[in-house]
């Protein structure tokens, strides 16, 4: 045999063991339940990609148990948690030890800012930043929320006065997201000077911040339009709300208090973030052998924690659970039930998101102006799908029937 017939036999060697020996023969996680693979080299990929976004993964953990496993790419188990225990076990008591999965791609494109430091770095990193994001500061930015909303509203009534009323927003809302995420930028360069970061920092955490708060925000935005264009019923009760604490349209000018105060939108965007909430699968690796609950996990598994699972588990959230239903929110039992490890649009822990004051109130803006000036409608015949890939997204695009409030 020359040395190249044992090169390449080494190498047919090796894809067998990896793609057919490991996982199905040797692998600790070929113990846990899940569905069986589908082909040699996706394994289950092509399902989940396919179909709408969440469903697939919903099917296996109502099918197989809140703790399973999926084949990936070239057949490597993947574990997919809606346990709660099991993640309140690494979001909250061993955040540290579970890392997020190496992204070549995130960190070229954004550095490693907060979102891909680990350990110590991202301790300090968090200290450092987290000034900008207080509650007086978001407070502050609250104006320019307003006339960024306004800006938006402005575009979509020329859009309409031009004859135009079924309207493609993706991109309306996308540009206002875009310039929120340009004024929390501003306010990092303003730090006293013990927060200060070094300018490689400092350019990190912007794209950081570009990345992981312009896109969220859209879709988050976008996402309750489609929702409440679908209810009617409930897009009518949040204007009547928004209609009685801002009887003049065109004053529409809220402050913290006010736009937090008001219960109905509260209850819309928490039910948009528990059913379409972007940041809904949370990627981990762990650096040593773990033992969760009953499960043995060997170091370096790639963990699934299935928010948008956890989000519509009827054993949490009831027979209604895959309904958009704000008024659930109103509900003291089901109330009493929910807490920041069953319902967690922005993760838990240190590793939670520290935008998330700025995404909720700039949310809330955004959706008060759009819902207080416009009514918004489906599109005969326009089917919208929530993209599986890369973010779920409303695909194609968000179009709707838009027609201006009279008063
Ligand atoms: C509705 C909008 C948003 C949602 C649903 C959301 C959700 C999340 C989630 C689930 C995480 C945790 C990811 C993980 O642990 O792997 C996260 C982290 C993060 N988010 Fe957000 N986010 C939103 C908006 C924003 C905004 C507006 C900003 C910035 C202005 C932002 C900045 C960040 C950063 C920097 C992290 C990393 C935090 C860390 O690791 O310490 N997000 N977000």
């Amino acid at each position: 045999m020359t040395l190249m017939s044992f090169f390449v036999l080494g190498i047919i060697g090796w894809i067998t063991y990896k793609i057919f020996i490991w996982p199905f023969y040797i692998s600790p996680l070929r113990k846990f339940p899940g569905p069986p693979s589908e082909s040699l080299l996706y394994g289950n990929l092509k399902t989940l990609m396919r179909e709408e976004y969440g469903v697939p993964q919903l099917r296996w953990i109502k099918k197989y148990g809140n703790v399973i496993k999926y084949h990936g790419l070239f057949n490597k188990p993947t574990l997919l948690i809606a346990d709660t225990k099991l993640v309140q076990e690494i979001t909250l008591n061993k955040p540290y030890d579970f890392i997020k999965p190496y992204n070549a791609s995130g960190i070229s494109l954004v550095g490693r800012g907060l979102v891909y430091a680990e350990g110590h770095v991202h301790k300090r990193q968090r200290k450092t930043s987290s000034p900008a994001f207080t509650y007086s500061n978001v407070k502050e930015m609250v104006p320019s929320f307003v006339r960024i909303g306004s800006t938006l509203k402005g575009l979509i009534e020329e859009k309409i006065n031009s004859g135009e009323t079924n309207i493609n927003l993706t991109p309306y809302i996308s540009k206002a997201t875009l310039d929120v995420i340009g004024l929390v930028v501003n306010i990092n360069n303003k730090l006293p000077v013990e927060e200060k970061m070094t300018d490689d920092e400092l350019k990190y955490q912007s794209m950081t911040f570009l990345f992981t708060g312009h896109e969220t925000t859209s879709i988050s935005t976008c996402w309750a339009l489609y929702f409440l264009a679908q209810h009617p019923h409930e897009q009518d009760l949040l204007r009547e709300e928004l209609v009685k604490a801002f009887p003049n349209k065109s004053k529409f000018n809220p402050t913290y208090e006010e736009i937090n105060s008001l219960e109905y939108l509260n209850c819309i965007v928490k039910e948009t973030l528990r059913l379409n909430s972007p940041g809904s699968n949370i990627k981990r690796i762990n650096l040593k052998d773990e033992v969760l609950g009953n499960y043995f996990i060997p170091k370096n598994s790639e963990i699934i924690l299935s928010i948008s699972t956890i989000h519509k588990l009827p054993e949490i959230w009831g027979p209604t659970a895959d309904d958009f239903d704000p008024k659930r929110w109103l509900d003291p039992t089901l109330m009493n039930n929910i807490s920041n490890l069953n319902y967690l649009p922005f993760n838990n822990g240190p590793r939670n998101c520290i935008g998330s004051k700025v995404a909720l109130t700039e949310f809330k803006i955004l959706l008060g102006m759009l819902i207080r000036n416009f009514v918004f409608k489906p599109i005969e015949g326009f089917h919208i799908r929530k993209r599986a890939f890369p973010a779920p997204k409303p695909d194609p695009y968000l179009g709707l029937a838009v027609s201006i409030v009279e008063s």
